[in-house]
């Protein structure tokens, strides 16, 4: 038998307008964790669903232990021993983990009795170290246990090839720490693994060998021993790239930002915000950490007026009213969304509309009458933040759909930072971006602090909030559990209070 479970020769893969895998070879060795690592839209799933059968490759072929292999399909990707989980499950919430784990494999045309699977999954759950209930439903379990199910599926059907896409996007630092684990005992008995990830820390602890994908092209593969966070990061975007920036000593002033027992809903009706109570003052940041879902969202649109919420809300000082984005627009308050696309930008009209959008409400001149731009005035001006903001773009005439994320993300800063604010309120402000275009927001962002700026930052990567933080607060369940310091060696506290460990409610300001 072959070394390689698996080799990927010449793989193509095109969709209208990108070349999404231009000519991949990849090889998976018996037993190894083999990272594949690469920025959004580097064409990572889309190798892995044409291994796992789900899209059909334009060229290339495949090897499975040697053989040529024609995987046409999931359930013929099973038969080859390959186990793929992808980035959003395929359970039913209202099943069982065990009647969800026998759906699987009807899936696999094994057809099983539910007690005999739960039996079995029990035996195996225990094996890998995977904690959970073969009878509670899936819609009772966290992603993180939703996570289990779908490895318990692979487990069950000995699939010897796993795949997991970006599994730790969902998960607690514990958890990931886990699923590690599980890992490596998946390995020990016999699995060879596929780990796809962006993130640089993990790559390095889990795997023996990474490939580095960029614009749909492998652009190297290495053993772990050569390769440190550095490294992969120049490979990742190409160039060489400062993932620390340096950054002063805060100079904190007066209270920008003062919110004073926040409660506020979310979409389905129950409160996502409890009580929040925090301070941001001028020069300052103040993260907030958190796994996604547990509030954030609701929190930051509360303060800038775009939800509803109990509580108060003071800027410099001075009472804001729910539901009023004008007054915190007038007050100089910058907001950076987690929906760029959808919420921060019109993707059909052109940049400088775009890069002008708030402008009249403070800047009388381009007005034309109370409902309307004077249009004419912004093009030289927005020309003025292309440049400065380094936004790559034909022309101002551009519509914002057709930029790059990261340059959608820098003409978001132009507008939102370009007037000075007072505060900022930042919520996941580098997500799906380069590691490029990230240092780029993080500079922007230091800038603004030096300038004076508060800042709220809502960060669900904990290198984003001890990069730019000065202080960190915890958000569970919509709760701030405690407040820690930015930095490694507060990791452990802070991986337990984003798991719900709550520490202190009082803010340790030393
Ligand atoms: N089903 C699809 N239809 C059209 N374009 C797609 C599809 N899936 C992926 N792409 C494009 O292919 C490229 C690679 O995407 P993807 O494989 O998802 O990257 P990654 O997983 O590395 O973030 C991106 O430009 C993406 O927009
Ligand atoms: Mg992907």
């Amino acid at each position: 038998m072959s070394e390689n479970v698996l080799e990927l020769s010449n793989i193509v893969k095109r969709f209208p307008g990108v070349l999404a895998n231009d000519h991949v070879n990849l090889t998976l060795k018996r037993g190894e964790v083999h990272a594949l690592l690469g920025e959004n839209g580097a064409g990572k799933t889309t190798l892995m669903n044409i291994t796992y059968g789900i899209y059909k490759m334009d060229e290339g072929t495949i090897y499975v232990n040697g053989k040529k292999a024609e995987i046409t399909s999931p359930h013929r990707a099973m038969e080859y021993g390959i186990g793929m989980i992808q980035q959003h499950f395929s359970l039913v919430p209202s099943f069982s983990v065990a009647e969800n784990i026998a759906l699987g494999l009807r899936e696999a045309q094994i057809l099983p009795k539910v007690e005999l699977v739960g039996k079995k999954v029990k035996t195996l759950a225990e094996k890998f170290g995977l904690s959970i209930d073969p009878d509670s439903r899936i819609w009772q379990l966290s992603a993180g246990e939703q996570q289990r199910v779908e490895i318990l599926k692979l487990l069950y059907i000995n699939a010897h090839i796993m795949i997991l896409d970006e599994p730790t996007a969902i998960l607690t630092p514990q958890e990931a720490k886990n699923l590690f684990k599980t890992i490596r005992e998946m390995v020990k008995f016999g699995a060879s693994v596929i780990f796809i990830s962006h993130k640089l820390n993990e790559v390095l602890e889990i795997s023996d060998r990474i490939t580095v994908m960029r614009h749909g092209k492998v652009v190297d593969t290495i053993p772990k021993s050569e390769a440190n966070e550095r490294i992969l990061a120049k490979k990742m975007v190409g160039r060489e790239v400062v993932l620390k920036v340096s950054k002063d000593p805060p100079k904190p002033k007066e209270v920008e930002l003062e919110v004073k027992n926040l409660w506020a809903k979310g979409d389905k009706g129950l409160y996502a915000v409890r009580n929040v109570n925090l301070e941001v003052k001028a020069g300052e940041i103040l993260g907030i950490a958190g796994v996604a879902g547990n509030g954030q969202r609701e929190l930051a649109e509360s303060i800038y007026g775009l939800r509803r919420y109990t509580g108060k809300v003071k800027i410099e000082g001075e009472m804001v009213k729910p539901l009023n984005v004008v007054s915190r627009i007038k007050k100089g308050v910058a907001y950076i969304p987690q929906d760029r696309k959808g919420v921060a930008l019109c993707g059909g009209l052109p940049l400088y509309y775009n890069l002008f959008l708030k402008r009249p409400f403070r800047v009388p001149e381009f007005y034309l009458n109370p409902y309307l731009f004077n249009l004419a005035r912004l093009k030289n001006p927005s020309r003025q933040l292309v440049n400065e903001y380094l936004i790559s773009t034909s022309s101002v005439n551009l519509e914002a759909k057709y930029l790059s994320g990261g340059n959608m993300q820098k003409v978001v800063l132009a507008r939102e930072l370009s007037l000075n604010p007072k505060l900022i309120i930042a919520v996941h402000p580098t997500r799906g971006l380069d590691v490029g275009a990230m240092e780029f927001v993080y500079k922007t962002l230091l800038r603004a602090r030096s300038n004076g700026a508060a800042i709220l930052l809502i960060a669900g990567d904990l290198e984003e909030i001890f990069t730019l933080s000065d202080r960190v607060a915890v958000l569970y369940e919509g709760e701030i559990v405690g407040y820690s310091k930015p930095d490694e060696s507060h990791l452990e506290e802070i991986g337990l209070m984003m798991a719900g460990v709550r520490r202190d409610k009082s803010e340790n300001k030393s």
